[in-house]
């Protein structure tokens, strides 16, 4: 790999500014494979050389991919507003500058959420021409009806006209107010307004999958773990939504009950 400012190497992967990074290196804080380097415009082999900062190893990888497990009450934004958002729930040693959140989930909605600083990445997952499907549980206010698989697939109307693409949704085994849709596309509160559009009310939404990443049991709300370049790739590797159902409402369905 092309060698690298050493400087350069550390600000894409940490929230340090350079100036941070030459104040921090003048201090002894900053390490080679193992020696302290001063010289921040030092030049580095990404693919071999090992850098700390302040005793933090940094990835060789330039873009950083976070999932993260969303709870209730955080909005889905970098900025600075009202209420509590997402990229607080990121511990400082793992945010840069650059990370948001690559697609949205309502205030209430909690689930997978993708948080990266590769924007080429998110574009793609996010254009309309190559949305990739994602899978989403819901509690509903009443009883799925039989109905809403046609319905589904034939593209639900909402309310104000708009036209959704064809979509999947099932409805869980063991409990007729649960269900699971699958959306190759994403408008604002588009499950909800879905739900409305056949007369039902999602109480409660939880997304599982994003493309073929999916949320770990083990990985509770407001948790959030770093994802590999090869967990990346099974984004574009998608499962088959009826498998998954089953799968996944063994896992989560007594969660999504209670919650
Ligand atoms: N659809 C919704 O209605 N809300 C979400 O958070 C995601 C999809």
């Amino acid at each position: 790999m092309p060698e690298i400012r050493l400087d350069k190497f550390i600000s894409e992967r940490t929230e340090h500014t350079r100036s941070q990074i030459k104040t921090i290196a003048a201090k002894g804080g900053i390490r080679v494979n193992g020696s302290i380097v001063k010289a921040a415009d030092r030049k580095i082999d990404p693919e071999s050389d090992t850098v700390t900062v302040n005793g933090q190893e940094l990835s060789a990888s330039r873009y950083r991919y976070i999932l993260l497990n969303k709870p209730e009450g955080y909005v889905s934004s970098t900025g600075d507003h009202d209420g509590k958002n997402v990229m607080e729930l990121i511990p400082p040693e793992l945010r840069t500058k650059d990370m948001f959140p690559a697609g949205r989930l309502d205030k209430d909605s909690i689930g997978a959420l993708l948080i990266t600083d590769d924007g080429e990445l998110a574009h793609r997952m996010l254009s309309p021409k190559k949305h990739i499907p994602k899978i989403y549980m819901v509690r509903l206010a009443r009883s799925f009806g039989e109905e809403y698989a046609e319905k589904f697939a034939a593209g639900i109307e909402l309310e104000n006209g708009e036209v959704c693409r064809p979509a999947k949704v099932q409805r869980a085994e063991s409990c007729d107010t649960v269900a699971f849709v699958e959306l190759s596309e994403g408008k604002y509160h588009q499950v909800k307004r879905m739900f409305a559009a056949v007369g039902n009310h999602v109480e409660k939404l939880m997304r599982l999958s994003l493309g073929g990443l999916h949320i770990a049991p083990e990985l509770n709300c407001g948790e959030c773990i770093v994802l590999t370049d090869n967990d990346i790739k099974q984004l574009f590797n998608y499962d088959n939504f009826a498998d998954f159902c089953r799968i996944y409402e063994k896992r989560f369905l007594s969660f999504l009950i209670n919650e």
